[in-house]
């Protein structure tokens, strides 16, 4: 089986990306890394699938020479990978010089295969000093953060394309200290509310510091829900509005419209810092770029007795991966086009995570995964739909290069184009990968000769 399409059928400038993070498959463990809030959140019972955790994961901190030279060979253009605060600075704070030789070492290896590195400063990898003094609570996280951004772009940021300061900040906040279902666990509406505007600030002023720096095409990583309301009822409808409030707009008005959600804001206002206000040109300031991670659709319900949503939402009719997750390609299209319409314009947009997880099995030394294969082609047939229309895509990252630690999920969950046996720590390459080398190494199609 192979895709739809080859990279001529995409213009001549978009970019194609593998992506990963990097707790998910570096090995804490290794390289005088310091406790990060995922360590403590997988050994508290009850969190994260068989309590695993990323100490080993793929070893790609030993490996990731191999591991490149799968990007290389799939005929990808970027390789989408993330630094680790808590391996940079094992207390939050001050600098271990293996955690930044290391990724020296890493982005000099992305570049030597003629690869672009698009650097992520944050994905999820607090040190747990800093969880200790609150973490996302506390708007001194937001401070560190900045210097944490001066000492990774004074050593690599001459060699990356692009960086994102922070992946995913819904997650980072509301899926992390509201609904508890990641590192740091907790279920708090004030800590909730604070991290909210915590981890934006950070945004802001880790761009601040980029832009004083003269780093280059910066932006961030938002994955955006298409929220579906379960039924016509009003309740529903008033429901689903508050969903995209909280996971949608709370962060696309702030960073593009310089201020949160009245809506949204009114629920939260009790809880808030103050003086927020004071804030949001920081957090507003201009971008290069908008990365956005799409999975699945949302189908959505009222909680009748609270504000908010019911988090899990209720099941859907349509086919769904391994994750439980409907596969909804349109949805991409539907919320790549509102973003760029009611928010970004012209600002050029990345899908910068876009996958499934699998039930993946190596038969006779073979990983047949047919339904992920048709995801990426129909997920990138959506891709092709928007460009034609007019919609700034410039890329697609596949999530995920590896299988790899899926957070909550343990090693349950498999994600790659790669399949890892972590008792030998083997790579074989997927048959979706195979189909993304196939149409990405394909030869340009000549054009007809014309008169
Ligand atoms: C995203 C995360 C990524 C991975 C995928 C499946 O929310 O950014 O690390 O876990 O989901």
């Amino acid at each position: 089986m192979s895709f739809s399409f080859t990279r001529s059928d995409f213009p001549a400038d978009f970019l194609f990306g593998a992506a990963t993070a990097a707790y998910q498959i570096e090995g804490h463990a290794f390289g005088g890394a310091g406790a990060s809030h995922w360590d403590s959140y997988a050994a508290t019972p009850g969190n994260v699938t068989n309590a695993d955790d990323g100490a080993v994961a793929c070893d790609h901190y030993h490996r990731f020479e191999q591991d490149l030279d799968l990007v290389q060979q799939g005929g990808f253009d970027v390789y989408r990978f993330s630094v680790s605060w808590a391996r940079i600075m094992p207390d939050g704070r001050h600098v271990n010089p293996e955690g930044l030789a290391f990724y020296d070492r890493l982005v000099d290896a992305i570049v030597a295969r003629g690869l672009k590195p698009y650097l992520t400063l944050y994905h999820w990898d607090l040190p747990s000093a800093l969880a200790d003094t609150g973490g996302w609570t506390n708007p001194e996280t937001a401070d560190l953060f900045a210097a944490y951004t001066r000492a990774v772009i004074e050593r690599i940021g001459d060699r990356v394309e692009a960086v994102a300061t922070i992946n995913e900040p819904w997650c980072v906040a509301w899926l992390s200290h509201f609904i508890g279902a990641q590192a740091p666990g907790l279920r708090d509406i004030r800590a909730a509310t604070r991290a909210m505007h915590h981890v934006m600030l950070a945004h802001g002023k880790s761009l601040a510091v980029m832009r004083e720096m003269g780093q280059q095409n910066l932006g961030i990583v938002l994955n955006l829900a298409d929220p579906h309301p379960a039924s016509g009822s009003t309740a529903d409808i008033a429901a689903t509005r508050r969903m995209d409030g909280i996971s949608n707009r709370w962060f696309l008005d702030a960073l593009f419209k310089g201020a949160y959600p009245e809506d949204i804001l009114d629920a939260l206002r009790p809880h808030m810092p103050a003086g927020l206000e004071d804030e949001m040109a920081l957090i507003s300031a201009p971008i290069d770029w908008l990365g956005i991670n799409y999975y699945t659709r949302g189908i959505v319900a009222d909680a009748p007795g609270t504000p908010w949503p019911q988090f899990d939402g209720v099941e859907g009719p349509l086919p769904k991966t391994d994750m439980g997750w409907e596969i909804y390609p349109e949805g991409l299209g539907t919320l790549l086009a509102r973003v760029a319409r009611d928010y970004t314009g012209d600002l050029p947009l990345y899908v910068t995570e876009n996958g499934m997880a699998g039930d993946d099995h190596l038969v006779d030394g073979v990983c047949d995964d047919p339904v992920r294969l048709k995801y990426f082609d129909d997920h990138l047939q959506v891709v092709r739909g928007l460009i034609a229309e007019g919609v700034p895509v410039k890329g697609y990252f596949a999530w995920s290069l590896l299988d790899n630690y899926e957070w909550s999920f343990g090693y349950e969950k498999r994600f790659g184009l790669v399949h890892v046996d972590y008792e030998t720590q083997t790579r074989t390459p997927k048959r979706s990968f195979e189909a993304f080398r196939a149409a990405l190494n394909a030869a340009p199609r000549r054009l007809a000769a014309s008169g």
